[in-house]
């Protein structure tokens, strides 16, 4: 997705510019760019590439400035080419770069064309630029403050002029942007992570704030036109950027990371309590009645998981939504209802914005289940949980996937102790398998092998089927997610009881059908689906657990996880469907990291 950084400084800010870029490519990008202040000047590189050829280009140009701002794009409005990408020029007297849509920007062109301006791009941005550019009389905070005050739908902004050459300033609503402070200088970012390395100390800007930062301070204008104190805290960001170590991805870095990952996430966690939420004494947990779960992508299938624990464990009544259906549905909101939001980023756009309009419902009761512990979502929910994954680089998102379950799980447990449902012994029992959970994730892994060899074979289809069903139903829609966005192979996911209804009329000798088949309840069920598809030649490919009857035969492949792992089984069984998906995409050639068309944060609608 779009990133931003800006700085005014009393060195040569292009260095600077260029890192804070690089920190945030691991979100996808198509293009990137930056707009210097030099000599009372607006200078400009932009590059369709990566950020490291916009380095080469500044070098070879020997580009050096004090203000400046510098942007990666992820196109919306308007191909991915240099014409397009960021900074956006108005009449080389202002440039402006932009993450978000605006909504109004057909009007707003109709209008400053009619005042003679020129569009050079077909970004919705350049209408801001152009619209900044006409209410410019030399103070571009002020020309800036007129000017959002026009604009609809979400932004964050940083801007400059040639004829200021020691400000940049800075808008944001619906998109993110933060303020570093420095000696001397101060940074606009769209994420404190930018400026890691650079400085730690952070001012969060609101909705609807604008900011002037210069080399010795900033201001901050408030949505209602007031002048507004944001406070400056220090915030940890994980300094470095990760490295790759031994692994040739990112995410196979990150599937092995995962037993750390969890173990981490459950650091000092030596009993079940509301503490762990940020609720000592339980007073927002215990008012409690049901759940309703709002998140998308793989963070939405985890809630689909954890739906099952809230009911089972915890007998309160569960609704997982994804965020971009519920904020614009007429629901029926209820006091009584803990919103959990569930993010690896905590920042993506609809999530937020499904949160608010939760809030605007009047349900008060708000939890964030996150990764990141600055986040919006972490900042904007009245209880959270932060999953210890670390940072997460790949695209298709996978140990932030268990840690969310593992949060999960832990609030399920908490919710059934308050609720009088988990007795004591219970709950040793659940925390010994939360512990044991690192190492039998290790023994997942040590499945790569077996599943680089069925991935031999899924590279060369075009379609794939995966089946599941109660808990592990999600785990076959994260399956079939995990396959399609990085090795753009069509990838579908069913109930298994499902099939006949429908989907078993693909089934043909060249539809494998991926089947998760641990030895729960539902195990005999699930047996008939899979002959349901063997009588139609279907060819299967089972992950089973270690004490299911399933034998190998023509046209059964199985793979065996250890022991069945009860509640927490899901946990286990989405481990190989991330490495067949990482080892089908290796070998079809695509870029694993950052498949194309796609963004690690999702931070437009
Ligand atoms: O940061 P979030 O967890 O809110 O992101 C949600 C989705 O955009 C994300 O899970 C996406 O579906 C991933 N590419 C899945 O691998």
């Amino acid at each position: 997705m779009c990133g931003i950084v800006g700085s005014a400084a009393r060195r040569n800010i292009l260095p600077i510019l260029v890192e804070g870029l690089r920190r945030l490519e691991y979100r996808g990008y198509d293009s990137c760019g930056v707009a210097a202040v030099a000599n009372n000047r607006l200078e400009r590189l932009r590059s369709v590439t990566r950020v490291a050829d916009l380095s080469i280009q500044i070098e070879k140009k020997h580009l050096a400035a004090e203000t400046g701002i510098a942007h990666t794009r992820w196109a919306t409005h308007g191909a991915p080419v240099t014409r397009n990408a960021h900074p956006i020029f108005s009449r080389g007297e202002i440039a402006l770069v932009h993450n978000g849509i605006i909504e109004n920007h057909d009007e707003l062109r109709y209008e400053l064309k009619a005042k003679g301006y020129a569009f050079d791009t077909q970004t919705d941005t350049e209408v801001i630029a152009h619209l900044v550019h006409s209410l410019y009389r030399r103070n571009l905070f002020e020309a800036v403050r007129k000017a959002v005050k026009r604009l609809a739908g979400a932004y964050a902004i940083a801007v400059v002029a040639g004829r200021e050459p020691h400000c940049v300033v800075g808008a944001r609503a619906g998109s993110p942007l933060v303020i570093g402070v420095g000696k001397g200088e101060h940074f606009l970012a769209s994420d404190a992570l930018a400026l890691s390395g650079t400085t730690d100390r952070i001012a969060y800007l609101e909705e609807g704030d604008v900011a002037e930062i210069g080399r010795d301070g900033f201001r901050v204008f408030d949505a209602a036109g007031r002048e507004a104190k944001r406070a400056v805290a220090t915030v940890k960001t994980s300094g470095t950027t990760a490295e790759l170590g031994p692994y040739r991805h990112f995410m196979q870095k990150e599937i092995f990371e995962q037993p750390r990952a969890v173990a981490d996430t459950l650091e000092g966690i030596e009993g079940i309590s509301t503490a762990l939420f940020g609720d000592p004494k339980g007073t927002v947990l215990r008012k409690a009645k049901s759940i309703l779960i709002l998140a998308c992508g793989t963070s939405f299938y985890s809630g689909l998981v954890a739906k099952y624990w809230f009911e089972a464990l915890a007998r309160l009544p569960t609704q997982v939504e994804i965020a971009s259906e519920y904020r614009y549905r007429e629901s029926i909101p209820d006091r009584d209802t803990l919103v959990v939001v569930v993010s690896q980023s905590g920042e993506t756009a609809d999530t937020l914005a499904a949160l608010k309009h939760a809030r605007s419902l009047g349900q008060k009761l708000t939890l964030a289940i996150c990764n990141v512990a600055s986040s919006a979502m972490m900042r904007e929910t009245r209880l959270g949980f932060l999953t210890h994954a670390g940072v997460e680089i790949g695209v298709a998102s996978t140990k932030a996937f268990t840690t969310q379950l593992v949060a999960l799980f832990l609030l399920a447990l908490t919710l059934a102790k308050l609720g009088r449902k988990l007795p004591a012994k219970e709950e040793r029992k659940h925390l010994r398998s939360l512990r044991h959970l690192p190492k039998a994730l290790g023994a997942a892994l040590a499945l790569e092998p077996q599943l680089m060899s069925w991935a031999g074979r899924f590279a060369k289809k075009e379609h794939a089927l995966f089946l599941g069903r109660g808990l592990h139903y999600p785990i076959a829609l994260e399956g079939a997610l995990k396959l399609k966005e990085i090795s753009y192979i069509h990838a579908e996911a069913y109930p298994a009881g499902e099939l006949k209804h429908g989907p078993l009329a693909l089934v043909t000798a060249a539809m494998p059908v991926v089947t998760v088949a641990p030895n729960d309840a539902l195990l005999e069920k699930l047996k008939s689906n899979m002959q349901e598809v063997r009588a139609r030649g279907g060819e299967l490919y089972v992950l089973a657990d270690a004490d299911t009857r399933i034998a190998a035969t023509a046209g059964v492949n199985v793979v065996r996880l250890p022991e069945h792992y009860g509640l927490l089984s899901p946990i286990l069984h989405v481990v190989p469907l991330q490495l067949l998906a990482y080892h089908t995409a290796l070998l079809r050639g695509s870029d694993v990291d950052k498949p194309r068309n796609l963004a690690k944060s999702v931070t437009v609608e």
